[in-house]
């Protein structure tokens, strides 16, 4: 028998993709059902050979039975409609930031801590896209020499801000006076050192996000994270500039191997070749590409890595997929 699976956002940057990967994975599903707004209703989404029919977001449509329902309609539908889809006792995948740092809710990356979603059942917190691949690349590392101190930049796709993001990249393309309305300045030909909204302390919320979950994720609240996060006008992938410094001495070499046999990398780092990963090379994939490996000029315990990854499918639709996996194989 197969799943009863419902998106939630399906007709989004995220929830479309995420259709798309349990087609291309195929996730044994009997019945896939997909919700949103009043305005896409009547509208369709191709899921294998059908179109199926997007239905309206309804409390009631919630309490019905579901193995797995995913996510991806923003953190105030996540806060009104997960509790009540938990509460029925189905299991809710929330790609959302709202329920993150909940006590009791996991947080997972599947490839670095499948275990807190043994014998689980509730609402599960896919991460934000920018934690979800620097803890795939520094996790392993972390196993090994125990990470002190990380400073991050990130260099940020629009489709992380959405489909009215890409659309706006798209417009200004074409004409470099289109306006912006998503983002504070226009985002063609220019790069904006803020994500989502200021906190007192002059962080931005995406970028606190980098640091409290990897604080979670990581099982360690010591780790000093530095994060700045920067809107790029690139469509689809995230890059990220990490600095790591850890507890022990590192040997380079097997820095390296640790992480070309760590799962869900690839390690993409031939300079003498120009080898290195660009959100244009290694979009539409799954893995989380790292390259540019140095250690420290002057320091025995730190290095500094480049890491790509597509932000919709590792950062978001293919993690909250691959949570998915991991509790059926854990069953
Ligand atoms: P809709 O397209 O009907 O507005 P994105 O992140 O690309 O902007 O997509 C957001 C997704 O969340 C869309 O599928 C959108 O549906 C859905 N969504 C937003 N607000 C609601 C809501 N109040 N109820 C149900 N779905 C919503």
């Amino acid at each position: 028998m197969g799943l009863t699976v419902g998106v939630v956002g399906a007709t989004g940057a995220v929830g479309r993709k995420m259709v798309q990967i349990l087609e291309e994975r195929n996730v044994s599903i009997d019945t896939l059902r997909l919700f949103a707004s009043q305005k896409s209703v009547g509208t369709t989404v191709k899921y294998k050979d059908t179109e199926i029919k997007v239905e309206l977001l309804t409390e009631d449509a919630m309490k019905e039975q579901f193995d797995y329902i995913l996510f991806s309609a923003g953190g105030g539908v996540s806060e009104k409609y997960a509790p009540i889809a938990a509460d029925a006792g189905n299991i809710v995948i929330d790609n959302s930031s709202q329920w993150r740092m909940t006590d009791g809710i996991p947080l997972v990356v599947p490839e670095v801590n499948p275990h807190t979603l043994k014998g689980y059942r509730g609402i599960i917190a896919n991460p934000n896209c920018s934690t979800i691949q620097m803890m795939v690349a520094l996790s392993p590392l972390h196993k090994r020499y125990g990470i002190k101190r990380i400073v991050v930049s990130t260099y940020q796709a629009v489709s992380g801000s959405g489909q009215n993001a890409i659309d706006e990249l798209e417009n200004q393309l074409k004409d470099c006076d289109y306006p912006n309305k998503v983002y504070t300045r226009k985002i063609v030909g220019n790069c904006i050192p803020h994500i989502d909204v200021f906190n007192e302390n002059g962080f931005t919320k995406e970028e606190l996000k980098m640091v409290y979950e990897t604080h979670k994720i990581l099982e360690d609240k010591e780790i000093e994270v530095n994060p700045t996060a920067v809107r790029i006008p690139v469509v689809y992938g995230h890059s990220e500039s990490i600095y790591v410094e850890f507890n022990e001495t590192i040997n380079i070499e097997e820095v390296y191997s640790i992480l070309e046999g760590s799962p869900g990398i690839k390690v993409v780092d031939l300079p003498a070749e120009n080898q290195y990963p660009t959100p244009l090379d290694i979009a539409n994939t799954d893995y989380t590409y790292v390259g540019r490996i140095r250690k420290d000029l002057y320091k025995s315990n730190a290095a500094s890595l480049w890491v790509v990854a597509d932000n919709l499918r590792k950062g978001a639709a293919t993690n909250a997929v691959q949570i998915l996996e991991t509790m059926e194989s854990q069953k």
